[in-house]
């Protein structure tokens, strides 16, 4: 093979394959963006919202400054699962109303689906 040819296929595999990636699946990473202004996964402190590292099985409201909502709806529904999260996440306020998380939710199952996964692969150390 002659170097322009390499050289030609080295540029189209560069183009080619993040074009791929990113159609394939939705990328939780991603979907996460936008929940990045108020909260983290790496076990701190969070921001306007709590840290979200290990939020599944654990209590809802169990963090510093949780709403007596999310304290309500922890001791009525037990700790955080898939399915609960996916509730909250599609109707935060239909959910668990007068929690104070200013988001309105995310519509597309397939986002909500991947950022739960996301959530799932950020589990306590
Ligand atoms: C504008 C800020 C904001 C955005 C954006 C936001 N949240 Fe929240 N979130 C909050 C606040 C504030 C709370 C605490 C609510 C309360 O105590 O009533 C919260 C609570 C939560 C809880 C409950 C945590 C626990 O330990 O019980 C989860 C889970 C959650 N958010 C997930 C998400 C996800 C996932 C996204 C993105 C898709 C997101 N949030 C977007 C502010 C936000």
């Amino acid at each position: 093979m002659n170097a322009r040819i390499a050289a030609f296929l080295a540029t189209s595999l560069t183009i080619a394959l993040p074009i791929t990636a990113a159609g394939a699946d939705v990328s939780g990473e991603k979907v996460f963006l936008k929940c990045q202004a108020c909260h983290t996964v790496d076990g701190g402190k969070g921001r306007i919202g709590p840290d979200l590292q290990g939020v599944i099985g654990r209590m809802p409201g169990d963090f510093g400054r949780a709403s007596d909502a999310m304290n309500g709806y922890g001791e009525a529904n037990g700790p955080w699962t898939e399915e609960a999260l996916d509730k909250f996440l599609e109707d935060p306020r239909g959910t668990v109303p007068g929690n104070r998380m200013a988001f309105p939710g995310i519509r597309d199952s397939d986002d909500r689906q991947a950022v739960i996964q996301f959530l799932l692969d950020n589990p306590k150390p």
